[in-house]
């Protein structure tokens, strides 16, 4: 099978095929646009080198045995990223020559793709044993339609880009470990199903009933979309203000308050300030007039206005201008 090198599908669904997903798949089978492996018994990793397969649309290992986490590459399926994609019908003197026609098992039921089979973009690694985090690159493949990673051990939370896949139709993550706030979905009416994400007790939030507490609607500032920045900052912009009265009352009154009711304080308070001032004029006034003395002294050698030996902070090594 290594050899046969044109193929373009290879679906071997509903057997009993065991060990590993050999890594020639993804090597030799370049033209690859079908790969269908469900309800097998295959076990193992994921062979990254799957993700050479530039041209597949559907790729469905669920039902299997397979472990190990989702490989970063997989968001790499070229053929996946393109968000529009045109139908491309084969057609043989007016009738369809059928070259092409697959049978997809989506949302729930397996139907036969033809006519648009050049439109169908799916992924599903539902039923098996991988652990992990879903990784971000899931989101760059805008032609996604289905994505179905439920019955795993997923761990983490669900990428913020998720609603960057505009195109997708079905998705499901139930069943798996998979943890914080759903990313809010105001787009997608798809993701605000709450049956794509049942049996993870640790997701909260909308379209789910549980609600977040605090600290996971903020888990950490990295993670926040903007809207949620924006809420942050608005919060602690009327914190400080809200604050900032009572401190200025009582600091205001400590100091006044005193001075209004205790007549001794208030005249060593003012006495204090007066002779103050008289010093510092004193001081200044000393000050000036040794100015002035010395410039007279200086005054006929022409010195440059900008020494050379002074050097602009710009010009020092290591000094950062912002
Ligand atoms: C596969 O191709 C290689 C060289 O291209 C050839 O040596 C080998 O015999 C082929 N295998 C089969 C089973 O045809
Ligand atoms: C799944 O694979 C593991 C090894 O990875 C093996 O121990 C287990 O028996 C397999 N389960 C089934 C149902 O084949
Ligand atoms: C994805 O493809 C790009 C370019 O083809 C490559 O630079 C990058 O390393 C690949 N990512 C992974 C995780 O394989
Ligand atoms: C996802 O896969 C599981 C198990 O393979 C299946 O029961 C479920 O119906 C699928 N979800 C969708 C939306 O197709």
């Amino acid at each position: 099978m290594k050899n046969c090198t044109w193929l373009r599908t290879l679906d071997l669904g509903e057997n009993g095929f065991s060990g590993k997903i050999p890594n020639w798949i993804g090597e030799r089978l370049s033209f690859l646009k079908f790969l269908i492996l469900r309800s097998n018994k295959f076990h193992g990793s994921l062979p990254p080198h799957l993700s050479l397969l530039s041209d597949l649309q559907v790729f469905d290992l669920s039902q299997n045995n397979l472990s190990g986490t989702i490989p970063e590459s997989f968001g790499n399926f070229s053929a996946m990223t393109v968000a529009n994609r045109r139908n491309v019908i084969i057609d043989n003197g007016g009738r369809y020559s059928g070259v092409e026609s697959i049978w997809v098992f989506w949302k729930g039921v397996q139907s036969e793709y033809s006519r648009t089979v050049s439109l169908v973009i799916n992924i599903n690694l539902s039923g098996n044993d991988l652990h992990g985090e879903i990784p971000k690159g899931i989101t760059h493949l805008l032609g996604l339609q289905s994505l179905n990673l439920s019955r795993n051990r997923l761990t983490g939370t669900i990428p913020e880009d998720i609603n960057d896949l505009q195109r997708i139709e079905s998705l499901d993550l139930s069943w798996n470990q998979l943890s914080g706030r759903i990313p809010s979905s105001n787009q997608l009416d798809t993701l605000n199903d709450s049956s794509i994400y049942m049996g993870n007790p640790l997701l909260c939030g909308p379209p789910l009933l549980n609600q977040c507490q605090p600290n996971e609607i903020f888990p950490d500032s990295q993670q926040l979309s903007d809207g949620d920045k924006d809420a942050k900052d608005e919060l602690e912009i009327q914190l400080f203000y809200i604050s900032m009265g009572p401190g200025f009352v009582v600091g205001f009154w400590v100091v006044c308050g005193i001075l209004l009711f205790k007549r001794s304080w208030r005249v060593t308070y003012y006495n204090f300030f007066d002779n103050m001032g008289d010093r510092l004029y004193v001081a200044m006034a000393r000050k000036h007039a040794k100015f002035r003395k010395n410039k007279g002294l200086q005054g006929n050698r022409g010195l440059p206005s900008t020494p050379s030996n002074v050097l602009h902070p710009r010009a020092l090594p290591g000094h950062k201008s912002s």
